[in-house]
C-alpha cells in the first residue's frame, strides 16, 4: 500500500472516530417549555453549551475563522457612551411600543432570522415564532428554517420572511409567493451568504449538521403544507437584477440584510428597498469586518429616515438596543440570544428573552430620561 493511500486511510478513520465521539457526547434535541429567570442574557450561553453539546453548540455559537468580528459584535458597544437627559419631567414608565412597516410592536425588538432551529429544540422555529409572538415582537423566519414557512406563518405574530435566494427564479418565485400567501408582511433578502460560514469550532467538532437537519426537518414537517417544496441552491452572484427581481415577484416591501455602508443603504433606498439590516451575519460569514455599531451612525445618515433600519449582530443588552436606536436604528433583531433560550426553555424561553431585553432597555430609558422609542436620538449617545 502506498504512503499516501496509508495516510488516507488512517485520516479517515481519525475523522470516523472523532464523529463517532461528537455523536456520543451530543445529547438528545431538548424538548422543554419553561419561563427562564436568569441576570443577564450572556449567562444562557453556557447552560446552552451544556444542554446542546459542543456540535450544535458550535454550530450555534461559533464565529468566522479568527472570530474577530464576532468579539467586536460586542467590545464596539463600549464604543459608545449613554448621555442622560436628567431632569426631563418624563412619566415613569418609558413607552416601548413602536410600529415597524405597519406592524404594532411591544418594542423594537426582532427575532433574527436563524436556520437550523432543529439542532436546538424539537419544535425549532414553531416555538421560537410562538415565544416571539407571545412577547408582542416580529419574527423573520428563515429560508433556512427546519419548519415550513406556512407552519411558522401558523406560529407567528407579526412577520417578514428571509430570502436566500435560490439560483432558478421559477423556484425563487414560487418560495415568495407562497411567503405572501402565507401572511409574511415583508422580504429581508440576506446578501451576505457568498460562502459556508461554518465556524472552526464545528469543523473540529465532527458534527455531522447536515443529516442532522435533514432528520429534525422530515420530524417536524410530516404532512405539513409546504413540506418537501423546493428551496433550490443558493444564487452566489448576486446583483441589483436580483434586488428588482425580488420587488416584482413578491410584491412585497423588501430590505437588504448584510449592509455595512453608507454607499450602499443609500444605493438600497434609491433602488426602491424599504430598509435595511444594518448586520455582519453575527460574525458567523467573514471575519474581519467591521462591527454593526461601529458602522449604524453613518448608515442612518445616509438613509436620512427614507427607510426602515433594522440592526443585529451582538445584541445582549437592553443598552445595546438602547444604543443602537440612538444612532438610527428602527428595531433590532435578536439571533443567538433566541437561541439559547429556545433551547433551554422553547416557547416560554424565547419569550423571556425578549421580555427581558425589553424590561432592561425599559430601564435603560427610564434612567436616562427617554420617554418613548421616537424620543431616542443622537443626543443620547456619544463617543466613549
Ligand atoms: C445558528 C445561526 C443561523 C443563522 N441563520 C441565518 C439565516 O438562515 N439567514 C440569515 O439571514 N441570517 C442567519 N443568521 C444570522 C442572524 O440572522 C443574525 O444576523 C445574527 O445572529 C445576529 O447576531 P447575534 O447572534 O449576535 O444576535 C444565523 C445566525 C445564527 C447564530
Amino acid at each position: 500500500m502506498s504512503l499516501d493511500r496509508r495516510s488516507a486511510i488512517v485520516g479517515a478513520a481519525a475523522v470516523m472516530a472523532k464523529t463517532r465521539a461528537a455523536s456520543a457526547q451530543t445529547p438528545p434535541t431538548p424538548s422543554v417549555d419553561q419561563a427562564l429567570k436568569f441576570v443577564a442574557v450572556e449567562d444562557l450561553a453556557p447552560l446552552a453549551a451544556k444542554a446542546l453539546g459542543p456540535g450544535p453548540y458550535a454550530f450555534l455559537a461559533g464565529g468566522h475563522t479568527d472570530e474577530w468580528t464576532l468579539r467586536e459584535n460586542r467590545e464596539a458597544f463600549h464604543h459608545f457612551a449613554i448621555e442622560p437627559h436628567y431632569l426631563a419631567g418624563n412619566p415613569p414608565t418609558p413607552d416601548t411600543k413602536t410600529t415597524i412597516l405597519g406592524s404594532q410592536l411591544a418594542a423594537p425588538i426582532m427575532t433574527a432570522p436563524v436556520g437550523g432551529q432543529g439542532l436546538f429544540h424539537t419544535r425549532a422555529d414553531l416555538a421560537t415564532a410562538e415565544g416571539t409572538k407571545a412577547a408582542g415582537h416580529l419574527m423573520i423566519a428563515s429560508t433556512a428554517s427546519t419548519a415550513t414557512l406556512e407552519q411558522i406563518a401558523a406560529a407567528s405574530g407579526p412577520k417578514w420572511f428571509q430570502l436566500y435566494l435560490p439560483d432558478d427564479r421559477g423556484v425563487a418565485t414560487s418560495l415568495l409567493q407562497r411567503a405572501k400567501a402565507a401572511g409574511y408582511t415583508a422580504v429581508t433578502f440576506t446578501i451576505d451568504t457568498l460562502g459556508a460560514g461554518n465556524s472552526d469550532e464545528l469543523q473540529r467538532s465532527g458534527f455531522a449538521s447536515q443529516a442532522a437537519l435533514q432528520a429534525a426537518a422530515a420530524r417536524v414537517t410530516a404532512g405539513a403544507p409546504g413540506a418537501g417544496a423546493p428551496r433550490g441552491t443558493s444564487k452566489r452572484n448576486l446583483g441589483w437584477d436580483d434586488v428588482e427581481f425580488i420587488q416584482k415577484a413578491s410584491g412585497l416591501p423588501v430590505l437588504l440584510k448584510g449592509v455595512l455602508s453608507p454607499t450602499l443603504a443609500k444605493q438600497a433606498i434609491q433602488r426602491g428597498c424599504a430598509g435595511v439590516q444594518v448586520s455582519n451575519h453575527g460574525g458567523r460569514q467573514m471575519d474581519g469586518v467591521h462591527a454593526t455599531i461601529d458602522v449604524l451612525g453613518p448608515i442612518a445618515e445616509a438613509v436620512a429616515g427614507k427607510g426602515v433600519i433594522v440592526m443585529d449582530s451582538g445584541i445582549r443588552r437592553g443598552s445595546d438596543i438602547f444604543k443602537a436606536l440612538a444612532l438610527g436604528a428602527d428595531c433590532v433583531a435578536i439571533g443567538r440570544a433566541a437561541m439559547y433560550a429556545l433551547a433551554l426553555g422553547g416557547a416560554q424561553g424565547v419569550r423571556s428573552v425578549h421580555e427581558k431585553l425589553r424590561d432592561e432597555l425599559i430601564a435603560t430609558m427610564r434612567a436616562s430620561g427617554a420617554a418613548s422609542i421616537k424620543a431616542i436620538d443622537r443626543s443620547f449617545v456619544s463617543k466613549a
